[in-house]
């Protein structure tokens, strides 16, 4: 029996890089998986898998998430696990980032995970129980040069822990995992050359980079019965980087 047998999950960001390997993971353990995506065209390659169902939302608007919370409702009879996944990232220089460019990240990458949360606990509540797994960076807990990226996922962390506390009463679990650097379509396209990219592995402990299935059963672990006794907890996936 799988992991997750009859559980409903909402993972975002679920059409790409660490949210598609969640969500192949996820439904392999028997839940059912909804995959919610501002991407559509990548959804349609989601939704051909057994359990994965694709949904549109954009994380940034509080009215998708009230309407997605509802119809996943109501056609699947509750909402057991969400793991805020969905994110942009940014190498702007500092001195370069203007209001909109703030307004933008913070909205998709800090807003999103909220209003997750806000739509989906009532749901989670009514059954007393649900676990909810944030995905922050380990740009959260050091400088790495990615500068309002890094603010908001400051701002996932320290919403977690608010709302592990929150939420516990209700039955409900709130974890954060903090990735380093993930090998992922957002990677490829930050301008990181080989040479870095060589002098970054030298530089972590474990001498390799993460790779999606890092991540995707660590949330695994949090998202099941496994953890139980688990909020408010954060998990760091970075081959020993930050720990330096
Ligand atoms: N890859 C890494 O090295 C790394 C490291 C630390 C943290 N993370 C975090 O892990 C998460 C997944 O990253 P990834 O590397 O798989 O990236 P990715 O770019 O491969 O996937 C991100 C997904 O989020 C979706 N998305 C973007 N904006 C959205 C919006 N407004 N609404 C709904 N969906 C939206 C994209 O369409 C895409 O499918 C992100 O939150 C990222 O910040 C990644």
């Amino acid at each position: 029996m799988g992991k997750l047998e009859g559980k409903v999950a909402i993972i975002t960001g679920g059409a790409s890089g660490i949210g598609e390997c969640m969500v192949d993971l996820f439904a392999q353990e028997g839940a059912i998986v909804i995959a919610a995506d501002i991407n559509e065209t990548a959804l349609e390659t989601a939704s051909q898998k057994q359990n994965v169902y694709g949904m549109k939302l954009n994380v940034a608007s509080d009215e998708n998430w009230e309407a997605l919370a509802k119809v996943v409702s109501e056609r699947f009879g509750k909402i057991d696990i969400l793991v805020n996944n969905a994110g942009i990232s940014s190498e702007k220089p500092f001195e370069e980032i203007n209001a909109q460019d703030w307004e933008k990240m913070l909205s998709i990458n800090g807003f999103g995970p909220f209003a997750g949360m806000k739509h989906v606990t009532p749901y989670m509540a009514a059954q007393q129980k649900g676990s909810i797994v944030n995905i922050s960076s380990y740009t959260a807990m050091i400088g790495q040069g990615f500068n309002h990226y890094s603010a908001s996922k400051g701002a996932v962390r320290a919403l977690s822990k608010a709302a592990a506390t929150t939420f516990g009463r209700q039955g409900i679990r709130v974890n954060a995992l903090f990735p380093g650097i993930i090998e992922t379509p957002m990677t490829q396209s930050l301008s990181t050359s080989k040479e870095l990219l060589g002098r970054l592995i030298q530089a972590t402990p474990l001498q390799r980079l993460g790779q999606a299935m890092d991540i995707a059963k660590a949330a695994l672990f949090l998202a099941s019965d496994d953890s139980s006794y688990i909020t408010g907890s954060e998990l760091v996936i970075d081959g020993g980087y930050s720990a330096q």
